[in-house]
């Protein structure tokens, strides 16, 4: 998709940090948007914020684990401006754990938001899309943790394998029809945002009630913390996105460093060796 100008984006998780930062791009690409967050507070925020610097705005409070309510966002953004022309599904929680020590709980809460949630945007929004014939593309949010397999990080490590897997059968099925939208999955590693605070977002009821983290899980989950304070900025981010959907780019990987990592996994496969442990703090900057 090469024009964005007057184009509709719709983004999830566009509260703060990856997706407010998105917004922000395509708003400075002449878009009009569609801003979907569970923090209605600060979602209006950043609509404020997009607002005052003149961009048209549809903003809606959403779990993006749920269905019913992006459905219901799909409905709105149809309804409000006709079109949609660009779905970044962006939104995404982490918690850091080995697998026994992730609770049901955790993974409920985990594979919702960051697996379920692409199911549902792509479910929602793919069939109007397609039958309206507009030029489009999709960006599904994973991670480098999609693409190699850190330890400590269960739960994301699976969600975020699940969005790459999702994305590059997207893509054939979408060639296979011949449609006019395109598809991208990013894939970055650490980036400056508070996703190491995801349980800020956590509902406190029974199925997704957070579990007691080990002291060797409050460690790595420290580490993490660190090394995203250390990350790229989110405006990086956003703009190593728009480049790779101007230039019809699949993998989306903003951290350069990050090929080795991909590529020893792939050769480990290959040559039938045990998997190469990734070095816990990924590289930090591109
Ligand atoms: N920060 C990193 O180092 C990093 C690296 C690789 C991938 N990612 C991915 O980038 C995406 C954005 O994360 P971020 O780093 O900007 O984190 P962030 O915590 O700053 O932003 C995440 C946004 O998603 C929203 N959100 C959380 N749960 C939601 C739900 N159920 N429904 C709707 N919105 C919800 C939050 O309120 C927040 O605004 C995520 O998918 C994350 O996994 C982040």
């Amino acid at each position: 998709m090469q024009s964005l100008s007057g184009k509709v984006a719709v983004i999830t998780g566009a509260a703060e940090g990856i997706g407010r930062a998105m917004a922000m791009r395509a708003h400075a690409a002449g878009m009009k948007l569609v801003i979907a967050d569970i923090d209605q507070e600060r979602l209006s925020h950043t609509a404020a914020e997009l607002e005052a610097r003149g961009a048209e705005v549809l903003a809606r409070r959403v779990d993006v684990s749920q269905a019913d309510d992006v459905d219901a966002l799909a409905e709105a953004a149809f309804a409000c401006f006709t079109d949609v022309h660009l779905l970044v599904n962006n939104a995404g929680v982490a918690v850091a754990k080995s697998a026994w020590e992730t609770s049901i709980s955790d993974w409920t809460w985990v594979l919702g938001v960051n697996l379920y949630g692409v199911i549902h945007g792509l479910r929602a929004f793919l069939p109007t899309m397609l039958e309206r014939r507009q030029p489009g593309h999709v960006v599904n949010v994973a991670s480098i943790a999609g693409l190699i397999s850190a330890p400590g990080m269960a739960a994301y490590n699976v969600s975020k394998h699940g969005v790459v897997t999702l994305s590059e059968g997207l893509h054939h099925d979408l060639r296979l029809r011949n449609a006019a939208v395109g598809v991208s999955v990013l894939c970055p590693a650490w980036v400056r945002t508070r996703i190491a605070e995801s349980e800020r977002n956590r509902e406190p009821d029974e199925r997704t009630k957070p579990s007691e983290q080990s002291p060797i899980a409050a460690k790595a989950a420290n580490a993490i913390a660190e090394a995203v304070e250390a990350g790229l900025p989110p405006e990086r981010v956003a703009d190593h996105t728009f480049v790779a959907i101007a230039e019809g780019r699949f993998y989306i990987l903003t951290h350069p460093e990050t090929g080795p990592l991909v590529r020893s996994r792939l050769e480990d496969i290959l040559e039938d060796r045990l998997p190469t442990p990734p070095a816990m703090g990924f590289p930090r900057r591109a």
